[in-house]
């Protein structure tokens, strides 16, 4: 039982001591606020959706959250804003007006979470230009359909002069360090190991939306959490004429933004993630950690020989990311160790994408992943290749006799068919219900061809 306190829609509150894994969405409904609703506890829906007020350099943006990833001990020292709080002095906000002149409002279950997601799009303090309606690929509605709903969005102009932007000019909460029996919150990354060296059974979580789900959905319980979101050095970014640097624990939406000269791949990558709801509080350190082997970030990094920078009681270490997943989401991760940040060499090879197969264009997981990087010499021969696919195999990897194949070759049909002839003999996928193995080893070789149509 953890007790904790936060700011809810600008007053101070002291949530009585919860268990570990209860959800912010519980315990807001729970405290008569409603107006966050569950449809799936599973970050699907957007239903829940709530604004957590996030750093936006040295000032702050509303972010938009699902309330059901939240463990209520993970907002600790945040600033939360729901529903109920928007409407001020009797009067509706600009997009709740919005909403309801465009009839973007039917049953009304679904209504919230757009309006949380559309009020941080109006609020997005480097917005230019319309609304991004985009921005609400996180939120499902079964009746209204979404035409009206974009038509709320294109209808807004600059967020109002109010307190809500007034806010923003702020820098957000700093989180401090926290310590009790179930739930920690260090502020270093030596303070992170000390902890785990101590309770090895302690469980990290950084944005919640892998821990959340298998908590919720599959019922996984532990004893101790131990958040990684006061840890600064997580959440840095740089770039060098020698490498990227992204920090673990720094959230997907970050990444698009920090990085704004990265190549198109990048886009191709962040852009089919998940939803922007989820990508407000996933991380890269998250997406590798759980080494699962549909994982969209993985095939991505393979392709540029990315490494990981690690830190356990043995001091700090640097590992390929290829040496990285050494089985079905099991990784070279040490006892008490942690990634604490994601390095990409440069020179990124001059051709580079990446491609996502699954079930939805949008807010879905990968049947199949691949990321495919080329680099020439002055005669247009292959120096180096990289074929990385994730969904293949019990882990994401690189198809190394396909690298080996194409070197000293020009980037022809020939070239691509002998790949995937490399790729049908190396690869063994596995069935399940996102596609069997056949169909995953056919669209492995078809993404081939697609990178030679399009690169
Ligand atoms: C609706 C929805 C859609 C999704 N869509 C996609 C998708 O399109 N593509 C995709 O790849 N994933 C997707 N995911 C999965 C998830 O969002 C990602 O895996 C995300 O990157 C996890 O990051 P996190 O910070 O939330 O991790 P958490 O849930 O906090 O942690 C995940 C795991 O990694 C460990 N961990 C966290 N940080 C570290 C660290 N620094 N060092 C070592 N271990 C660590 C944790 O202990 C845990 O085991 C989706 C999830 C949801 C809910
Ligand atoms: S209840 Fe569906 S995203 Fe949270
Ligand atoms: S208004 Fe009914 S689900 Fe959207």
């Amino acid at each position: 039982m953890v007790a904790v306190q936060f700011l809810l829609n600008g007053r101070p509150v002291s949530a009585p001591p919860v268990p570990l894994q209860t959800t912010l969405l519980d315990y807001l409904r729970g405290e008569g606020l409603t107006g966050a609703k569950d449809g799936c506890a599973e970050g699907e829906c957007g239903a829940c959706t709530v604004l957590l007020v996030a750093p936006h350099d040295s000032s702050s943006a509303y972010r938009a959250v699902n309330s059901c990833l939240m463990f209520l001990p993970m907002l600790a020292g945040h600033e939360i804003h729901t529903v109920e709080d928007l409407a001020r002095d009797n009067k509706l906000c600009e997009v709740q007006q919005a909403m309801a002149a465009a009839g973007g409002s039917q049953c009304g279950y679904c209504t919230p979470g757009f309006v949380m997601n559309l009020f941080a799009e109006q609020y997005r303090p480097d917005r230019a230009g319309l609304c991004d309606p985009h921005q609400m690929g996180g939120n499902l509605c079964r009746c209204t359909g979404y035409r009206p709903i974009r038509d709320a969005a294109l209808s807004l102009g600059p967020a109002p002069a109010d307190a809500f932007q007034a806010r923003l000019s702020r820098p957000s909460p700093r989180l401090l360090a926290l310590r009790s029996a179930g739930f920690s919150r260090p502020e270093s990354v030596e303070e992170c190991v000390q902890i785990l060296v101590e309770d090895p059974a302690a469980k990290l979580v950084a944005g919640g939306t892998d821990v959340g789900v298998e908590s919720n959905q599959r019922g996984s319980r532990w004893a101790h959490l131990v958040s990684l979101e006061a840890i600064e050095e997580l959440r840095e970014f740089s770039e060098n004429d020698d490498r990227v640097l992204i920090g673990a624990g720094l959230p997907f939406t970050d990444i698009l933004r920090r990085w704004w000269n990265a190549p198109a791949a990048v886009a191709e990558w962040l852009l089919t993630f998940a939803s922007p709801t989820v990508r407000n509080r996933a991380t890269l350190g998250g997406n590798l950690g759980n080494a699962s082997p549909i994982g969209d970030s993985a095939p991505l990094l393979l392709a540029l020989d990315a490494s990981l920078h690690l830190a356990g009681p043995a001091g700090r270490r640097t590992i390929l990311l290829h040496e990285f997943f050494t089985g079905y989401r099991k990784t070279a991760l040490n006892p008490a160790e942690l990634i604490t940040a994601i390095e990409i060499p440069k020179p990124i090879p001059a051709l580079w994408r990446f491609f996502k197969v699954s079930k939805r264009r949008m807010d879905d997981i990968s049947t199949v992943a691949a990321s495919m990087a080329l680099s020439f010499d002055e005669q247009r021969r292959i120096t180096r290749a990289r074929f990385a696919f994730g969904g293949v195999a019990d882990r994401s990897l690189r198809v190394l006799s396909a690298e080996e194949i194409v070197i000293g070759q020009p980037w022809t049909k020939p070239t691509v068919e002998a790949a995937q002839s490399a790729i049908a003999g190396e690869l063994k996928p596995m069935s399940d219900h996102r596609g069997s193995a056949a169909y995953r080893l056919a669209v492995a070789q078809s993404l081939v061809e697609k990178f030679w149509h399009e690169g």
